[in-house]
């Protein structure tokens, strides 16, 4: 059967980078390195995604009039390769990525790549970068997935063509604090999904909703803002790039998915993780008041980790958690998450591919 390729035509001006030799391992923050492949894939009026291929890494054509640039009509994902101490590579539950594009492409009224074409894509990609995963215990590859309305549209209407592209970047700490508490602010005039809206998938817009309150937080010296919800406006929702954890004595609890709040996998496996080390795990609405009275607070993503918070300020009141110093039960739960993924315990979860 002939292979119907489709990739290439949307790549243009490719220049191979010599960054890596500048690459300084020990700093990574999370900012884009140029990485030489990325993966294409497109899919037309059939609803099927032709086999993608690898491609330099570059900037893409866009019709001007296509869904994603006019609508919004776009999801990405993100996910994690570490290398481990024996130089081969893990990728990190790649399929819960695949699924959550699948839900979020309904949502959306997009067509998705199917589980097994987006995680052998994956693999292709990173295997194309493989020189990029940092040194083990430097960092990891972070894996972004993309699907887009690329099809001209002028009337509001799905595009008539999409594409799935995955680009990656080596990256250190999200938070500019790296590994050291962060302080939010919890936001009470913006908010970031409503009941019925987009809040549960990943969809460019919620991100570009956030970055107005997120650009005042930072002024005022914070490192991110805490969402509530916009009905009550009492319970937490979550963070801008990040879903949120309270800790009171054995009780961890965290807002449940009930569609404003994004199912992170990060999350989940947290939750899994700390159900199997004797805490109790509650998922329920979880006030503001809560939060204020917390042993400990952490944030959990793919681009954070398990991020403990040492401050929340809320109305002008600042409460401080762990005197500055990481939770016990934050480092507890990093240390058994990432030697995990990283491959430096026995994956007892079953969650991590070669
Ligand atoms: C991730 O954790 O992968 C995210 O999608 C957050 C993003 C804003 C960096």
């Amino acid at each position: 059967r002939p292979v119907r390729r489709c990739g290439a035509s949307l790549a243009s001006n490719y220049s191979q980078t010599s960054e890596i030799v500048h690459l300084d391992w020990e700093n990574l923050g999370f900012g884009l390195v140029q990485t030489d492949y990325m993966y294409i894939a497109k899919c037309g009026q059939d609803g099927k995604f032709c086999k993608g291929e690898l491609v330099p890494f570059g900037p893409i054509a866009l019709n001007p009039s296509s869904g994603v640039l006019n609508y919004g009509q776009g999801l990405f994902e993100g996910l994690k390769a570490y290398r481990k101490p024996d130089e081969s590579i893990l990728l990190f539950r790649p399929e819960e990525n695949a699924l959550r594009m699948q839900t979020g492409a309904e949502r959306m009224c997009m067509p998705a790549p199917s589980v097994e074409q987006f995680v052998d894509a994956v693999k292709q990609t990173v295997l194309a970068n493989k020189r990029w995963v940092p040194p083990t215990g430097k960092g990891s590859l972070y894996i972004r997935p993309l699907l887009m309305g690329s099809g001209a549209v002028l009337g509001l209407a799905p595009a008539p063509e999409y594409t799935f592209i995955i680009f990656v970047s080596p990256v250190g700490n999200y938070f500019k604090e790296g590994l050291a508490p962060i302080n939010l602010i919890v936001e009470d005039k913006f908010h970031r999904a409503t009941p019925g809206g987009t809040g549960c998938v990943k969809t460019i817009g919620n991100y570009a909703s956030v970055l107005m309150a997120q650009k005042i937080a930072k002024e005022q010296g914070y490192s991110d803002v805490l969402y509530l919800d916009a009905v009550h406006k009492k319970y937490l929702e979550e963070v801008s790039s990040c879903n949120i954890f309270v800790v009171k004595g054995n009780v961890i609890s965290t807002p449940a998915i009930k569609g404003t709040i994004l199912p992170g996998i990060t999350r989940k496996s947290i939750i899994d993780v700390a159900v199997s080390k004797g805490f109790q795990v509650e998922e329920r609405l979880v006030s503001v008041d809560e939060l204020l009275d917390a042993d400990e607070v952490f944030c959990t993503g793919t681009a954070v980790v398990v991020s403990p918070v040492g401050s929340i300020t809320y109305q002008g009141k600042r409460v401080e958690y762990g005197h500055q110093g990481v939770g016990v039960v934050s480092q507890l739960l990093y240390t058994s998450l990432t030697s995990l993924q990283m491959g430096q315990t026995e994956d007892w979860m079953g969650w991590t591919m070669q």
